[in-house]
């Protein structure tokens, strides 16, 4: 958190400043039927870099020799970003992180282990106090070895709330300095995300002296909003994807987050390093590499995201782009914004499109042009430049 001066309300602020963690390379790649090579990990690693996050999650060094070996070759490749894998609180793990990561300019780890009921019961069969010592033996091995280690009490918003504040306390006190709350499962709402951050604002001792990270999943559709609602309580990093791909419905949309801050600055009144103008350019590298196409509708990087169809709206943005557009395609380095022609289109827009077409067409022309336009218009999806020029041929043969 820094101190900033807002003239107009003539106020001494405080602006925070948000670090994104992206974990493309490790939950990204728990999307099924994803498998990036190491070329691409490297590749992707750079996009990311050059978009300006803060941390990038590369692997996790113990599940596989291609994941160590990843972990490894973005160690190398990276300079500016630091670099973290994932291990469970297992000594094993942890040493592989320790070697995968040397190279590493900036680095960190990331240990978890996971802290409800359900999954201590079913999952671990280890009791609250056994969860807590493990938590200080790993903790504390890990800061062996690194300046930075971040825990994660995993399925944290499904832990009971004292427990939660205990394991907390515990990583701390063992040497955590970054502590992040995960919503595994996507089951919590940014109402109750709240409540979950006043809770242990109120109740772990150090809660000012770690930063607090969240990472939300996208099962009920609520990551984005969830960390959305973290900042607002206490977070400043926030963990996703790109593209929002992950594990069954995916992480928080890493693009939709920084785009949010952006267009929401007044409210969030959050600062962070993301470089906007190269979102698109990593979204495509994603959607390439994974195969999965961008659905036409995603916000931010979705081929409709700039795109306005019906006759109202497309008359309002010839007058006035801002009436409905809140970003402009410019910001996120996507293509300029489009007016499809369709049968909602209205004349206004028809004109202006023929105009840029180099017709020399007047508001007068259009009373005969448009009935034929909405002709065509009704037996097509989208009229082309070709089917202008043919309604234009046609025009000037009866007139
Ligand atoms: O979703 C989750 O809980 C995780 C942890 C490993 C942080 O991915
Ligand atoms: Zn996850």
């Amino acid at each position: 958190m820094f101190f900033n001066y807002d003239v107009q309300k003539g106020l001494i602020i405080m602006t925070k400043n948000i670090q994104f963690f992206d974990t493309t390379l490790r939950d990204g790649e728990q999307t099924i039927g994803v498998n990036f090579s190491i070329d691409q990990k490297v590749a992707i690693a750079k996009q990311l870099e050059a978009w300006g996050i803060d941390v990038i999650e590369a692997g996790f060094p113990v599940a596989s020799d291609g994941d160590f070996k990843a972990v490894e070759a973005v160690s190398h490749a990276v300079t500016k970003a630091c670099v973290t894998g994932l291990a469970r609180a297992k000594k094993g793990d942890i040493d592989a992180c320790v070697k995968a990561t040397q190279a590493a300019a900036h680095k960190q780890i990331h240990v978890f282990i996971a802290t409800s009921p359900i999954h201590r019961k079913s999952k671990l069969h280890m009791s609250q106090d056994e969860v807590i010592a493990s938590i200080q033996d790993h903790v504390s091995y890990a800061r062996r070895f690194f300046d930075i280690v971040e825990f994660s009490p995993e399925d944290a918003t499904r832990t009971e709330p004292d427990f939660l504040v205990r394991a907390v306390q515990a990583a701390i006190d063992a040497g955590a300095s970054v502590i992040n709350i995960p919503d595994t499962v996507g089951y919590t709402n940014p109402v109750e995300f709240a409540a979950l951050f006043k809770n242990l604002r109120e109740n772990v001792p150090d809660f000012d002296n770690v930063t607090f990270s969240v990472h939300c999943h996208d099962d009920l559709g609520m990551a984005v909003a969830n960390s959305l609602a973290s900042i607002e309580n206490g977070a400043t990093r926030i963990e996703g994807t790109i593209n929002g791909i992950g594990e069954r419905a995916g992480n928080a949309a890493l693009e939709e987050v920084a785009a949010a801050l952006y267009v929401r600055h007044d409210y969030y009144d959050a600062d962070n390093r993301i470089n906007l103008s190269e979102t698109k350019r990593t979204s495509d590298m994603i959607s390439d590499f994974t195969n999965m196409a961008v659905p036409h509708n995603k916000a931010v990087v979705g081929a409709n995201a700039f795109a306005h169809e019906s006759g109202i709206h497309q008359d309002g943005m010839l007058k006035n782009p801002q009436t409905y557009e809140i970003l402009t395609p410019e910001v996120v380095g996507a293509h300029k914004t489009t007016l499809p022609l369709g049968k909602l289109s209205g004349s206004h827009a028809v004109m202006t499109k023929l105009q840029e077409m180099g017709y020399n067409v007047t508001r007068a022309d259009m009373t005969c042009i448009f009935p034929i336009f909405k002709a065509k218009a009704d037996t097509t999806d989208v009229v082309s430049e070709a089917d202008l020029r043919i309604i234009m041929k046609h025009v000037s043969e009866v007139s």
